[in-house]
């Protein structure tokens, strides 16, 4: 499958018809759990002795086919689905970390991720340092001797700075710990973090990947390329009382992270995927290519279109040729910018508000990647629980108004949005 373009295996990788009782379309293994066929094999599912199903919380028929299927697409070994993004990201987090290590992440996160860094990590005892993620050097100059992961969005929302991944996963190397990538905003369809050294990719599946907004869902996508043996981290190379002594590190060799994901990752923390939901995130998947191309042409013409209005004082879009992540975006991002897009509106806070209020096909609502078009003022609902320190460094300004911009004709958006600036007070244009 992996030697066939991205088109071909976002429609058939990881579903085998022969396998699959014939079906053309993926089918939902609605089943909790599967019938042993006696004690002996039962007993070889446990101890890992022989691969097969066991209950639906460690593996799915279903959600094995949206594993196999971005695991190809990424260009990953394996994968782990999740029951939502924030499932994948602490998972993976824990999986990978103990109480006393740190992370090196990028101080552009999306705020859930920030929240989960920032304040809940450390009651565990897991600390992290942000950093500007603009400057990759950065990242070694805040490693410590307890650093164990850097983590960061290829393409952050909302701030949409793209990251020179590659010097950042040089400096990963140097410090010898994984480089995780937040890929959600960007999808495997623009961007492919893995060729650029990224060691584990993470998406939240409920934004572009299913499209829809029906269904929540994560993925852990594992590259193979880390050195879990490297002294570094004794969870792999010590046995593990939780599974009776197995030594990941010796035991699985490129495969032992996401192995250990599945075993104890979602056996102890339970943030195991929903196969109806995992069926939805597939038929999207289906389409992912031609969405992603049309949603970073509508966003490029709006933000284009925003660009020339009296209403609007800054637009960024990383496909504008004003942006500052215009060039990193040409090299990472060339297939399309994705269809993020935000603007500061005169007036600031108020004429903000007023904006998200009063559009009618941009819904005001707090998600983004929906083939229907999205509005948000993040400093007023999703970042308002933030300091105006931390506000600003996860790059939302009180002025700032977040679209997710959909599949509607560009004329209706442009009409629709044109509506809401007539309806904020024009002093603040003067
Ligand atoms: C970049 C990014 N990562 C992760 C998440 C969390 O995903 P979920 O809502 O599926 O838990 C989000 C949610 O908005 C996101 O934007």
């Amino acid at each position: 499958m992996s030697d066939q373009k991205f088109s071909t295996n976002a429609l058939h990788a990881g579903h085998d018809t022969t396998v699959h009782g014939g079906t053309r379309a993926v089918p939902i293994y609605q089943s909790t759990a599967y019938v042993f066929d006696n004690s002996d094999h039962a007993a070889d599912l446990f101890s890992l002795a022989k691969p097969g199903y066991i209950y639906t919380r460690l593996n799915n028929p279903t959600n094995d086919i949206l594993e196999q299927r971005l695991a190809t697409l990424e260009g990953g070994i394996a994968a782990v689905a999740t029951s939502s993004g924030t499932a994948a990201i602490s998972t993976a987090l824990l999986v990978l970390l103990r109480a006393g290590d740190h992370i090196v992440a990028s101080s552009s996160l999306y705020g859930g991720t920030y929240n989960l860094l920032a304040n809940t990590l450390p009651r565990l005892g897991i600390t992290t340092t942000f950093v500007d993620p603009l400057d990759p050097s950065d990242f070694g100059k805040a490693v410590q001797k307890n650093t164990k992961a850097f983590f960061v969005e290829s393409l952050g929302n909302p701030k949409l700075d793209v990251l020179d991944l590659k010097a950042i996963s040089s400096e990963a190397k140097v410090a010898k710990v994984p480089f995780i990538v937040d890929n959600t905003v960007a999808t495997p369809a623009l961007l492919n973090p893995i060729e650029h050294g990224a060691n584990i990719v993470i998406h939240s599946l409920t934004k572009y990947i299913n499209g829809n907004g029906t269904s929540l869902g994560g993925i852990i996508i594992d590259a193979g390329t880390f050195d879990y043996g490297n002294g570094n981290f004794p969870e792999f190379t010590e046995p593990s009382p939780g599974y009776h002594g197995l030594v990941y590190h010796e035991a699985l060799g490129a495969s032992a992270f996401i192995a250990k994901v599945r075993v104890e990752g979602l056996r102890d923390f339970g943030g195991a995927a929903s196969p109806f939901n995992s069926w939805q995130i597939i038929q999207g998947l289906e389409t992912l290519p031609i969405r992603m191309k049309q949603h970073s042409k509508n966003a490029l013409a709006l933000a284009q279109w925003l660009q020339g209005r009296e209403e609007v004082a800054w637009v960024n879009y990383p496909g504008l040729k004003t942006s500052a992540y215009y060039e990193q975006a040409e090299a990472y991002l060339p297939k399309g910018q994705s269809g993020i897009v935000t603007f500061g509106v005169k007036g600031g806070f108020e004429s903000a508000k007023k904006i998200a209020d009063e559009t009618k096909i941009f819904s005001l609502l707090a998600n983004i990647g929906d083939t229907k078009s999205l509005i948000i003022h993040p400093a007023s609902t999703t970042h308002q629980q933030l300091g105006d320190a931390e506000q600003e460094s996860t790059g939302v300004t009180k002025d700032l108004i977040r679209l997710s911009v959909g599949l509607e004709h560009i004329d209706d958006l442009k009409k629709d949005l044109e509506n809401a600036f007539a309806t904020i007070d024009r002093s603040v244009l003067a």
